[in-house]
């Protein structure tokens, strides 16, 4: 029987050892990692060399207590959510102005898990792709579908209603900070990854929508369970122009390896 191993060697022999686009390669921590452990987490990471662009979203305090170090490495951080007014009476939430001063340059947008435990509308999610852009932040917007709709064959419409809804009003020029998270949300910490013909029907659908709508397409990133068994074959499929990793992300020695394969 042939193992994975040999499947990813030969492939890596196809493609000569690296995928022939740039990659975005992000970690979203979710809420895990206190200071000290993210700390350890980046010492591990220190000698990542790749040509692919490298994320990660850690906690707040873990980005703040890191913010320092921003620049040591080729890693870019940023936080998970953020509000779209600059400041005010808005208890519990952080603004782009205290982001950007820690240096942030990246921000995740709409991800399943704020869409589902806190009620974010795709109408929020449009006001903080506006804010975001404006202020010179790069923003992942996350889009995707459940599992019933999967299922019954509306995911189409699905997305194709998060789009038109979460990029209302983005104007031409504001496209290029802007890139797209395709996570089936029925994929998300399952173990279990959209399959390779999922993910490229899915994302030519994606971008034939945003070509559709408003003449030009950004990155798509995939996530929902990548790791470093399928990393490499969910990079090489067309239109896939990076990862969002949840799990896999929070083990430097995982991480590294994803980066590795694919650069
Ligand atoms: P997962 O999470 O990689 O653990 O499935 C992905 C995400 O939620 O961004």
């Amino acid at each position: 029987m042939i193992n994975r191993n040999d499947i990813l060697k030969a492939v890596k022999e196809i493609v000569g050892n690296h995928l022939d686009k740039k990659l975005i390669i992000a970690g979203n921590w979710k809420m895990n990692m206190t200071i000290s452990e993210g700390k350890k987490f980046l010492t591990e990471m220190e000698e990542t060399v790749s040509a692919n662009t490298i994320l990660i979203f850690p906690p707040y305090t873990v980005l703040a207590a890191l913010s320092t170090d921003f620049n040591k490495q080729n890693i870019h951080y940023g936080p998970q959510n953020f509000h779209y007014k600059k400041e005010g009476a808005y208890t519990g939430e952080i603004s782009i102005p205290m982001i950007k001063e820690l240096g942030c340059d990246y921000a995740l947008v709409g991800h399943s898990e704020r869409r589902t435990y806190y009620n974010e509308t795709d109408e929020e999610i449009n006001k903080k792709a506006h804010a975001g852009v404006k202020s010179g932040l790069n923003i992942i917007i996350c889009i995707g579908e459940n599992l019933t709709q999967r299922q019954s064959g509306e995911w189409k419409a699905i997305l194709k209603e998060q789009i038109k809804k979460d990029l209302a009003e983005i104007t031409w020029d504001m496209f290029s900070g802007i890139s797209i998270a395709y996570e089936p949300i029925w994929a998300i910490g399952t173990g279990v990854s959209a399959s390779s013909e999922e993910v490229k029907e899915t994302h030519a659908y994606i971008k034939e929508v945003l070509k559709d709508a408003f003449g030009r397409t950004v990155r798509l990133l995939y996530g929902g369970s990548v790791n470093e068994k399928n990393a490499l074959e969910i990079g090489s499929i067309e239109n896939v122009d990076g990862f969002l990793i949840g799990g896999a992300s929070l083990k430097p020695d995982v991480f590294k390896r994803i980066i590795d394969q694919v650069s």
